[in-house]
């Protein structure tokens, strides 16, 4: 019987970039939260490990140690798995797919025979952590420092990527000022979609502009998504390319990305709620 576990979009609706650390990590302050639009991962005791991608965005992502995937399944050890990775998301693209299968595996290996989760997770990839619990937080230090954000609004999502991807070391070295504000100390309590898209505008995405220059169909999709009706506010993710457009219902929501698809059928554009 193999056991399954959702490895969910991860989505920073803000990140403030406050600084970098001697090694060259750079110190984060963002606001993340998780999308019902994710991979899937299943494992089956076997006699070796092992892993199969397959699904729609399976193409390039590799099986073999260098998948962030079989990195986490040796990090956590016990019995031997056969991992199935259904690949959904587009790799390379700010919404943390390849940390969030990884974390997905260590859920689903722990829900399998309750193998105890690894204490530190961090050495996976910045984004790991978080990943792990799938939950809204604020991140802080490179993604080691995690705080709960429990009450957010309801809100729907419109996810765009263009079909390039990004790298994420490359947008750190174009980032200028890696030292800005962070976001205020404590976050406020948001009454609705509106209340938080408002709020989101007087914050930022530091990766935004550097990504930008890296990859100029960024500016294009957050122009696009910024004219959809009822969109409350575009923002870039992560070190991009991936784009999201927060919309008060799921009825605007599916109404931008039919739109989107239309305009831009080589875009992959999903509507979605959070997880
Ligand atoms: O940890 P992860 O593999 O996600 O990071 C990829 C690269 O992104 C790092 O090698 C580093 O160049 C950059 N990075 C950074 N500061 C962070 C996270 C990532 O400079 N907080």
């Amino acid at each position: 019987m193999a056991t399954e576990a959702f490895a969910p979009a991860k989505i920073n609706l803000t990140l403030h970039v406050t600084g970098r650390r001697d090694d060259g990590y750079h110190l984060l302050d963002s606001l993340v939260v998780f999308a019902g639009a994710g991979d899937r991962v299943s494992v089956e005791p076997a006699r070796d490990w092992s892993l199969r991608v397959i699904g729609p965005r399976a193409e390039g992502v590799p099986e073999d140690d260098g998948n962030l995937v079989l990195k986490a399944a040796r990090l956590i050890g016990g019995v031997p798995c056969a991992i199935t990775l259904d690949k959904h998301l587009p790799t390379a693209s700010g919404i943390g797919g390849g940390s969030s299968d990884a974390a997905a595996a260590l859920r689903a290996l722990h829900a399998l025979d309750g193998r105890p989760l690894p204490g530190d997770t961090l050495p996976l990839g910045a984004d790991v952590p978080v990943c792990l619990s799938a939950r809204p937080a604020r991140m802080r230090g490179i993604g080691e420092r995690l705080d709960p954000v429990p009450d957010l609004p309801s809100v729907s999502l419109v996810l765009v990527n263009p079909g390039v991807a990004v790298s994420t070391p490359e947008v750190f070295r174009l980032l200028s000022t890696p030292d800005n504000a962070p976001m205020p100390p404590e976050l406020p309590q948001w009454r609705d979609a509106t209340a938080l898209a408002d709020w989101l505008a007087g914050q930022r995405n530091d990766l935004e502009l550097p990504a930008r220059t890296a990859e100029p169909a960024i500016g294009v999709v957050l122009s696009r998504l910024a004219e959809t009706e009822g969109c409350l506010l575009a923002r870039m993710s992560g070190s991009g390319a991936t784009c999201f457009g927060l919309y008060a219902d799921a009825v605007a929501a599916d109404d931008a990305a039919r739109a989107l698809r239309e305009l831009h059928p080589d875009w992959w554009v999903e509507a979605c709620g959070l997880a």
